[in-house]
């Protein structure tokens, strides 16, 4: 009931997410070379997590919506195929030490894969996706409901430890 995010529909909330995703990848791209191992395992690690949540949620959400509202389903069987390798670099990074000297490729990888991915998803999939009839605005709070809790969990379990400071509030 409050003015905040109520009119965001859910593709909104998704191109948020991309930007968001999109700025931590160049952040480490710009940072990898000087930063320390610590530095560099705490921007990766919001890297993945930033990146599943938002497949959790495209996944549960808005992917089934967008099966249901359009006539061809290939951009979505393609969109899940390319989030579950994807997840499987993220799993990959997850279990390393940053001072591997592979660390740095895989994270690279990681954002070639999803900086393609997110491009397909915004020049394709969500310009279909937006013709069809779908109730966005519901579709939009829902999703943001779990990414609020979500997120509100990942801040209190503090997965990574020390000074989470960095991790953006959940949206003004
Ligand atoms: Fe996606
Ligand atoms: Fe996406």
């Amino acid at each position: 009931m409050t003015a905040r995010k109520s009119g965001n529909d859910a593709i909104e909330l998704l191109l948020d997410d991309h930007k968001q995703v999109r700025q931590l990848i160049k952040q480490y791209e710009k940072i990898h070379e000087s930063a320390t191992a610590d530095e560099k395992q705490e921007l990766a690690e919001q890297i993945c997590s930033e990146f599943l949540l938002h497949a959790d949620i495209e996944e549960q959400f808005f992917y089934p919506a967008a099966r249901e509202a359009l006539e061809e389903e290939d951009l979505i069987d393609e969109a899940e195929v390319e989030h579950a390798s994807a997840r499987d670099l993220v799993a990959q990074i997850q279990s390393m030490q940053p001072d591997d000297p592979m660390y740095d490729a895989k994270v690279k990888v990681l954002g070639e894969y999803i900086e393609h991915h997110v491009e397909e998803e915004e020049k394709e999939m969500f310009p279909k996706v937006k013709k069809a009839k779908l109730d966005f605005d519901a579709l939009g709070q829902e999703m943001m409901q779990v990414k609020e809790s979500a997120q509100a969990g990942f801040l209190a379990g503090d997965k990574t430890a020390e000074g989470k400071g960095q991790r953006r509030s959940p949206r003004a």
